[in-house]
């Protein structure tokens, strides 16, 4: 039976992509988006989709084939109230993303990622909705010797570790007393093609290559991520969001291979290259507060439960992100 999903952020990288899958492959009955608009915005939702746009006081007659965008804050209980209304699933993307943006401002962080995601879950249940998917990352784990798998302790170290560490906490709360089916995916690093207005390394790397500019790292480039690639992600949300028996559960979602940062801007470089076009210079700049050493998982519990793997090589990938922007004109600034 094909179901309804509402998408928070759905403007965004991961919601856009999510709602391409969605719509290619007809898995929904409807798609309704909220967004506030801080990051993605209507252009980026109209490169993947037509959608309609109503007002959250307007959803009462229930869910609309097709997509449909409701600007709104997560913030603003009434207004998930109304965005889950009809819903079957809740994909909770909308979040104050990353480590430096949690730095800079860590009660918008808390506000938004651990209130918002409070508000989702809340409006979720009061929905009588089948399954909330939650968008954590490696974050809450924290400085931790890695692989990162689901039963190390946390030791967040930014903001950002600490607000989706408290998203998971609400969402294993929820399953185990209202029993809300809530499914916790924890990211890796996430590139690829739609990652337009991510500041995260291999977007930034790319982005300054095509600009003329060198390629800055933060500290001496032997710190380590896993980095999966946007289709990969993908196959692991609809999965999460349908799969029988998972409720509850928090998967690590990335590819169980560490690279580092250095790799990561040499491989951008020989993209570059193969693209025909000059290898940029490569650069080393001071660390940045909050950023851990070494990240990366283990990903054999979400092989296991959800049945899933990611099938996408970094080299391809990179090939594939590097094609994607080039493709891009005009949008090679940092944004
Ligand atoms: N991209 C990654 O590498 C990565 C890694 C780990 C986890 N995640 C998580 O995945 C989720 C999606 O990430 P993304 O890369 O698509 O981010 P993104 O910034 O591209 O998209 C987030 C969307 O949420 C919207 N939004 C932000 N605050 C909001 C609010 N208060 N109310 C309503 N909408 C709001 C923005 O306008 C944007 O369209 C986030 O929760 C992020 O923390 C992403």
């Amino acid at each position: 039976m094909a179901l309804n999903w509402l998408i928070t952020g759905g403007g965004g990288f991961l919601g856009t992509a999510l709602i391409r899958r969605l719509l290619s492959e007809e898995i929904a009955a409807s798609v309704r988006v909220l967004d506030n608009l801080s990051v993605g915005g209507r252009d980026d939702l109209g490169e993947v989709c037509r959608f309609v746009e109503k007002e959250p006081g307007d959803l009462s007659a229930g869910s609309l084939p097709g997509v449909t965008l409701v600007v709104g804050d997560i913030r603003d209980p009434d207004v998930c109230a109304l965005c889950c209304s009809g819903m079957d699933v809740v994909v909770h993307f909308a979040a104050n993303t990353g480590v430096p943006a949690s730095i800079d401002n860590p009660r918008l962080d808390m506000e938004c990622n651990v209130v918002g995601t409070f508000n989702m879950l809340e409006a979720a249940r009061g929905a009588g909705a089948a399954r909330f998917v939650f968008a954590s990352s490696g974050a809450p784990a924290g400085e931790v010797e890695p692989p990162i798998h689901e039963e190390l302790p946390p030791h967040p170290v930014s903001p950002y570790g600490a607000s989706k560490l408290a998203g998971e906490g609400y969402c294993s709360a929820y399953y185990k007393s209202f029993g809300l089916e809530t499914v916790a995916l924890r990211f890796g690093n996430v590139y690829g093609p739609g990652s337009i207005h991510k500041g995260s390394v291999v977007a930034r790397f790319i982005k300054n290559a095509l600009a003329g500019k060198h390629l800055e790292i933060y500290g001496d480039g032997t710190q380590t991520r896993d980095f999966i690639y946007i289709d990969d992600l993908i196959d692991a949300v609809v999965l999460s969001a349908t799969r029988p028996g998972i409720g509850g559960e928090t998967f690590q979602i990335a590819t169980s291979r560490e690279t580092t940062v250095l790799e990561i801007a040499e491989m951008v470089s020989g993209a570059m290259e193969d693209q025909a076009l000059g290898r940029p210079e490569i650069r080393m700049a001071g660390p940045r507060p909050g950023d851990v050493k070494r990240n990366f998982s283990d990903t054999g519990k979400a092989e296991a439960m959800l049945g899933w793997k990611c099938r996408v090589n970094l080299e391809e990938g990179i090939a594939e992100t590097v094609k994607f922007f080039i493709n891009m004109k005009g949008s090679t600034e940092i944004s």
